[in-house]
């Protein structure tokens, strides 16, 4: 990385209203009616629509709940990882000094719930996030397809839910920065900006994050379900990109580096102060003193540029990288991610995400219940 993480400043911001129960955002946005019913103007679009019809699983039904999932024996599989990762430093004098095989599985454990757990929050930053865009997006096929969308995400904020209240110990509050970045995107009245913001960076994020996790996790209830909203969200970032593409070929150049500048900010937040500083404290352990230590992990550091795999070719197929002399590629190229510009962009990488035999298991469904 060529950019010191700030954590003084990370850590200054903290979640404070842990106990509240609920949060409330204004999302400055007018909601438009359209009296264009042409169904299948924005043929992409349509097509996506249509697909999401068929795509619908349910969150009770088709994953296996009866999966025992055994925690601690999860986490000593983990644990030769992060003795690799202590084993490469000098540990003396660090919160690390005196730990053993328990505190290195445990951490695993608490990681792991606060991962799953800031996917829930995000996932209710999409719920609330597509809701808006019905509201706000002027073509008809848009609001169709984020109606579906709307649906999904209800979908996943409940199977994660369930996850962490049935198979794990509860959740961690929303951390300070997600909630942040959240506010951020739901606050802003440009109906674009929703798109960009959700669509593109944290649902980006969230679909290499997923991929990543659903590769390296042998828990098969935990694999299944993020297989499931994988497939989900390939559609939602192709969404965005379909529809922002149109969108963003007619603006102006100091609008685009408005979007730019939007999209570098959200990158940095992403990268750098998502650190499960909660996870520390819950620990008993100092975060700065932990946290000096683990932003030098190569193994983060590669984790945190595969993040971007999808961002970084979404972002140049909008058009957004090379506007305004390459302004968010240079900013790309600083943050290590410029690598990823030429891997597959998400609408045209969706439908190989889609769950084949989810009609054959639901149309099997429909005549087992008729007979
Ligand atoms: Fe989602
Ligand atoms: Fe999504």
């Amino acid at each position: 990385m060529t950019d010191v993480v700030d954590l003084e400043a990370v850590l200054s911001v903290s979640n404070t209203d842990v106990d509240e129960v609920i949060h409330t955002v204004a999302d400055h946005a007018d909601a438009i009616f359209t009296w264009d019913y042409e169904k299948g103007a924005r043929p992409q679009l349509n097509k996506l629509y249509e697909k999401a019809k068929h795509s619908q699983w349910n969150g009770e039904t088709d994953l296996p709940w009866d999966t025992e999932v055994d925690l601690e024996a999860q986490a000593q599989l983990q644990v030769d990882t992060f003795r690799a990762f202590t084993e490469s430093y000098d540990l003396k004098g660090s919160p690390f000094e005196r730990w053993g095989d328990k505190e290195w599985a445990t951490l695993n454990i608490e990681s792991a719930n606060w991962t799953l757990s800031q996917f829930m929050h995000g996932e209710q930053g999409a719920l609330i996030c597509t809701a808006k865009i019905v509201e706000t997006v002027p073509w008809i096929d848009a609001k169709y397809y984020a109606a579906t969308q709307v649906m999904d995400e209800a979908r996943h904020v409940e199977v994660f839910a369930k996850y962490l209240d049935t198979k794990l110990s509860g959740y961690y509050p929303v951390n300070a920065h997600l909630k942040l970045l959240l506010d951020d995107i739901v606050e802003d009245s440009r109906w674009d900006i929703t798109y960009l913001g959700m669509q593109i960076m944290v649902e980006g994020l969230a679909l290499a994050a997923f991929g990543f996790l659903h590769a390296l996790t042998t828990e098969p209830l935990l694999k299944q379900l993020l297989r499931y909203v994988m497939s989900d969200e390939a559609r939602h970032v192709a969404f965005g990109v379909l529809s922002l593409k149109e969108y963003y070929e007619g603006l102006s150049d100091a609008e685009m580096f408005e979007r730019q500048q939007f999209a570098y900010e959200a990158s940095l937040r992403m990268r750098d102060r998502f650190l499960q500083q909660e996870v520390w404290d819950r620990m008993g352990v100092n975060p700065k003193e932990a946290l000096q230590l683990v932003v030098q992990d190569p193994g983060r550091v590669m984790f945190q540029q595969i993040l971007f795999a999808k961002i970084v070719p979404n972002c140049k197929k909008l058009g957004l990288l090379d506007r305004n002399d390459q302004w968010l590629r240079r900013r790309f190229e600083e943050m290590g991610v410029i690598q990823f510009e030429d891997w597959i962009d998400t609408s045209d990488e969706y439908e190989t995400l889609q769950i084949e035999g989810l009609e054959q298991l639901r149309s099997g469904e429909l005549r087992a219940d008729a007979s």
